[in-house]
């Protein structure tokens, strides 16, 4: 790191601070990346937001949806800092960014990429590529090209692309992503799968047309809207208060009437002796849990306070990922062992009047995952352009082969391939 802050201004201390608690937490490691974040002033691409908030490790949203979501934001440094990272980002680089937002992550695209570089930016709404402009030529990187329109389109009178990076969610990667990636490329993505699962992935070509994952790191984002390849989401209302919700992506089949009142429904609690350590991150049987159990998994919304009345199982703050079936529900959660051991152990709590069926399935999936892929490298692999096996449908078929840690997830117009690697690490 290059910068020196003695004697530098209050935003260049707060950025330093800010930086420096990145690195100890983990990410970035690559110096050019510490480099960047170091010298793009956050506080110039979010005007009006308090300094101590700008150089928070939190997101910034930055424009809000008539019900009240958020549709655009300054995404959580630590998020921006990692996909940097996996970006990869050379001197001389052409690169796509398919989400301006506030034009901060394009700034540091730009001092990435250089002089000798080019970065184009593009959102959906004219107001927000109105203030990434003004953010960015402020900030000094007016260079910046910054296009309103579909990002799912990229920009194919800029193409090809050294890397093109989303910072906008998507389910289904769009064809024209990878048709203006350049040889030897890079696509960097937030892929959601089956449901809630959202992997920051970066994909380069394979062979056959395939395209293969060279990393990929969990991380969240607002989805594509208002263009070609959108990925709306919906939540059921499991408590009739909105206190508890259930998120819905669009490939889910999720029977809301049926769930109506499902917590008030008898309730089994099953250890699964599977144990995590302190900073063991729950994210490996999450995806797992996401491939095998039919359906995918959802997330559980319920705030602190109705946590705590006990209406959920939640006394850590993990996410609550739950799977459902007819008029039933079941999540993972995590308590302490009941043994005073370290730890913690994940419990599956269910609801149904069928005896717990559900929640057995979603436990017995939890002790397979321990048992077999614990520790196992995960391989993902996004065919596009692929054809229905059965000729009848829109969408390529499944493939869930737990006992071979092989899943294969159709959406429209392409494939989606999640491996467990044969042996652990
Ligand atoms: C998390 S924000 C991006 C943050 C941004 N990179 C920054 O540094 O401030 C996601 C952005 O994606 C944009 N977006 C959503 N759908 C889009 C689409 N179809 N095409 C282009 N941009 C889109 C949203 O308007 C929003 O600004």
């Amino acid at each position: 790191m290059t910068a020196d802050v003695d004697g530098a201004d209050e935003p260049a201390r707060l950025r330093h601070a800010l930086v420096r608690s990145l690195i100890d937490a983990g990410w970035p490691s690559d110096p050019r990346v510490m480099a960047a974040l170091e010298t793009v002033p956050r506080h110039v691409f979010v005007p009006g937001v308090p300094l101590q908030q700008a150089y928070a490790n939190d997101v910034v949203h930055t424009k809000l949806a008539e019900d009240g979501r958020p549709i655009s934001a300054a995404s959580q440094p630590r998020i921006v800092a990692m996909m940097l990272q996996q970006a990869d980002v050379r001197a001389g680089h052409r690169v796509l960014e398919i989400g301006a937002g506030t034009g901060y992550n394009a700034g540091l695209l730009a001092e990435l990429a250089g002089p000798d570089g080019q970065v184009t930016t593009v959102d959906v709404d004219a107001d927000l590529v109105e203030a990434a402009a003004a953010n960015l030529a402020a900030a000094g990187y007016g260079s910046v090209r910054v296009v309103c329109g579909d990002g799912a389109l990229g920009d194919p009178s800029g193409a090809p692309f050294d890397v093109v990076i989303a910072t906008v969610g998507a389910w289904r990667v769009p064809q024209a992503w990878l048709d203006q990636v350049a040889a030897g490329g890079r696509l960097v993505v937030p892929q959601r799968i089956r449901g809630r699962m959202t992997r920051s992935v970066v994909y380069e070509r394979g062979t056959a047309g395939r395209w293969v994952s060279v990393d990929h790191q969990l991380c969240g984002f607002m989805p594509l809207r208002g263009g070609a390849a959108d990925d709306p989401y919906s939540s059921i209302d499991l408590t009739g208060d909105g206190q508890v919700r259930l998120g819905v992506y669009q490939e889910q089949h999720i029977d809301a009437a049926a769930l109506a009142g499902v917590l008030d429904r008898p309730r089994v609690q099953i250890r699964t002796g599977v144990r995590f350590g302190g900073s063991e991150s729950l994210e490996w049987l999450w995806l797992w849990l996401a491939c095998a159990l039919p359906g995918g998994l959802s997330e559980l919304h319920a705030d602190r306070a109705t946590r705590d009345t006990g209406v959920v199982v939640a006394p850590y703050g993990v996410w609550l990922m739950a799977t459902t079936g007819r008029a039933a529900l079941a999540y993972a959660t995590v308590l302490d062992p009941v043994d005073g051991g370290t730890g913690v152990e994940v419990v599956v709590v269910g609801h149904s009047t069928d005896g717990g069926g559900l929640a057995e399935r979603m436990a017995a999936c939890v002790v397979d995952w321990d048992r077999r892929y614990r520790g196992h490298d995960v391989h993902l692999t996004l065919e596009l352009g692929t054809e229905p096996a059965s000729g009848s449908a829109a969408v390529p078929d499944d493939v869930c082969d737990a006992a071979h840690g092989r899943f294969v997830f159709g959406m429209p117009g392409s494939r989606l391939t999640v491996r467990w690697a044969d042996a652990a690490l």
